[in-house]
């Protein structure tokens, strides 16, 4: 039988097979989310496969009809062992201009799409967590926000992802000595190079 559009998607997605499943099941193993937002999401549909209750954003026109496409995108989550009372829902259209109530959810995922911690983070419940990659400068943004508190990395290893929350003081250390502001990283946009590199980083909202 062909391919639908959405299962060629998922499969380009996918092509490193079963990589996002792994992150987030490791991510899913210590943060007892609910609720996620994961803004400039694409078609990256790997957090239905582990939390209940995801809400994707992306200005992608793509990535919308992906997800209007809900008998394949659920029939995608569950061929990934994801519930089959996982809700999800779409928001196309610009992060920044996203209307969600504030402080709902558990965890917000930014991942290679621009700096989410600062657009979104208000969606983010006190004590909830921030995953974010050091790619387009995001993490290192969110270090600098008041409202972030570093509170692990996610290694990778050869069975896949661990979370750490070990050593971190040994962690977003530049290599090389450099002032580092708002202004700076959002001028140039990309991620500052550290001495070590963990695929990504866990805050957690403390204000
Ligand atoms: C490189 S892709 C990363 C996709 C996914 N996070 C991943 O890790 O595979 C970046 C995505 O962010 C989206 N994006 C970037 N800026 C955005 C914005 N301001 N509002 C909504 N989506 C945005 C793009 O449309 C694109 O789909």
């Amino acid at each position: 039988m062909s391919q639908t559009k959405t299962q060629i998607l998922w499969e380009k997605q996918d092509q490193h097979k079963g990589d996002r499943l792994r992150l987030f099941q490791a991510i899913g193993e210590v943060i007892p989310a609910t609720k996620v937002l994961y803004a400039g999401s694409y078609v990256d549909v790997a957090p239905s496969f582990v939390f209940d209750d995801v809400t994707y954003a992306d200005m992608d026109k793509r990535a919308a009809k992906f997800f209007a496409d809900i008998d394949g995108v659920r029939q995608i989550i569950s061929e990934n062992g994801g519930s089959a009372d996982a809700q999800f829902q779409f928001k196309h259209g610009d992060y920044y201009d996203l209307e969600l109530a504030d402080q709902h959810f558990d965890l917000l995922i930014s991942l290679y799409a621009g700096f989410i911690s600062e657009a979104c983070g208000h969606f983010l419940r006190i004590g909830g967590t921030l995953l974010v990659n050091s790619s387009h400068g995001d993490a290192a943004l969110a270090a600098l926000d008041p409202r972030f508190r570093f509170a692990g990395v996610v290694e990778t290893n050869k069975d896949g992802y661990k979370v750490s929350r070990d050593n971190l003081d040994l962690y977003m250390v530049p290599k090389k000595p450099q002032t580092i502001t708002r202004e700076t990283l959002i001028a140039s946009g990309r991620g500052i190079a550290y001495t070590k590199s963990p695929f990504a980083y866990l805050f957690e909202r403390v204000q």
